[in-house]
């Protein structure tokens, strides 16, 4: 077997779901669920309607590049929502299965494991995925820590240059998840002066992009970043997005890889051998779900709504504040993150997640201990009814 499975850790779910065993939840109180980050939103009728009535194309055997009209519509809408002045869509995109696979695939093609100690730098917290990619490509995962100190920006000068000139690929997430930050055109600037120098490749995860608070106010992206900057043909930059969030679309598995055109060919070749073509009906409705702007609107309003309530709440009992993007509340826990959990679990029935379970230890500290990650996945009815009960374990605490 591979060695390098035996480096990957238990998922924080598997984590939470050992802290729960042997604890009974007070059933007074039905189930409420935030612990996950699965939208929970309706799936537009349409994207279904275009779903099935494109059933017909599961007789044939998609290619790996995916069909062109669905490259020209993540094309367009790329150039629509970032204001790029040119992105190809022959060798720009490349549709993914969901992001995940794509976020883990991309480092097994672009590490290059005869260099001596391949570094991957990862935040922390982190979506979990990275380091996983990171160790089965052979390389060794390196923490940059997200402080509160810091407004859970990213810090390069945590890492020596001894890192970086080892390190051959960033993952960077914005908005981030859990923090939801956004990254700014600075940090960007600083991020692309360090790639250039030491010739990293960066992976910038967006999955969570459209999910934002004020209609005026979209996230600055990766590439709308680089365009500014006059970094033409996007150099060593891939982003990674996707339908899930966006479209609440999470089982439908779509998303894209875009970005630099000589890395996204490689990209291709590996895709091509580890077969990860997409079904042509979800191509159809992922297109349509591309082109359509409406549904997004209504998505971000109900979670504008729950974040209101939410938040104004629950700031009279834990420091809370908004995010800058994305559907997590990154909770300060007056207790240990993982107590909180379980005495939440135990006497009120609400799953959230433990911060530690989302970080490592790195700099002599876990980021994310008494931080808990709280998703408003749930009806604004059900997280308000969660908010009530973490007042009451606050009370009695
Ligand atoms: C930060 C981040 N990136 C990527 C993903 C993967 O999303 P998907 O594979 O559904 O596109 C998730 C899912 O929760 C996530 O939180």
């Amino acid at each position: 077997m591979n060695p390098n499975l035996d480096r990957l850790q238990p998922y924080p779910f598997q984590k939470l779901n050992k802290l729960f065993e042997g604890i009974s939840p007070q059933q007074a109180y039905p189930p409420i669920s935030l612990h996950i980050g699965e939208p929970k939103h309706a799936t537009p009728d349409f994207i279904r309607h275009v779903l099935t009535d494109n059933l017909s194309g599961m007789a044939v055997y998609p290619t790996t590049l995916g069909a062109r009209p669905l490259r020209a519509s993540i094309a367009r809408w790329l150039t629509r929502r970032y204001s790029l002045s040119d992105i190809d869509p022959d060798t720009q995109v490349i549709p993914v299965n969901g992001s995940r696979e794509a976020l883990f695939s991309f480092a097994q093609a672009v590490i290059d494991p005869s260099r001596p100690e391949a570094i991957v730098v990862c935040p922390n917290p982190f979506y979990q995925i990275y380091e996983g990619a990171a160790l089965l490509a052979g390389a060794t995962p390196h923490f940059l820590n997200t402080l509160p100190e810091n407004d859970f920006a990213l810090d390069y000068g945590q890492l020596p240059e001894e890192i970086w000139s080892r390190t051959q690929l960033v993952y960077v997430c914005s908005p981030g998840n859990p923090t939801g930050r956004v990254m700014t055109m600075d940090e960007w600037r600083r991020l692309f002066e360090l790639s250039d120098r030491h010739g990293f490749i960066i992976a910038s995860d967006e999955c969570y992009a459209e999910i934002y608070f004020d209609e005026d106010a979209p996230p600055l992206g990766a590439l709308a970043a680089a365009q500014r900057l006059g970094r033409s043909g996007f150099p060593r930059l891939v982003v990674f997005s996707s339908l899930s969030k966006r479209s609440n679309v999470p089982g439908m598995r779509s998303g894209f890889a875009a970005g630099n055109a000589s890395i996204l060919k490689e990209f291709l070749l590996y895709r091509t051998y580890h077969g990860s073509a997409m079904n042509p009906a979800v191509q159809a409705a992922s297109k349509a779900a591309w082109d359509d702007e409406h549904h997004v609107i209504e998505n971000r309003r109900l979670y504008r709504e729950k974040f209101a309530a939410v938040t104004e709440s629950l700031q009279q009992t834990l420091q809370v504040s908004m995010p800058d993007a994305a559907f997590y509340l990154w909770v300060r826990t007056p207790i240990s993150d993982v107590q909180f959990t379980a005495e939440l679990y135990r006497h009120y029935n609400v799953s959230v997640l433990p911060g530690s379970y989302l970080a490592r230890y790195a700099g002599g500290i876990n980021p994310g201990e008494n931080f808990v990650r709280v998703a408003l996945v749930a009806s604004l009815a059900e997280c308000m009814e969660a908010v009530e009960r973490i007042k009451m374990l606050m009370s009695t605490a």
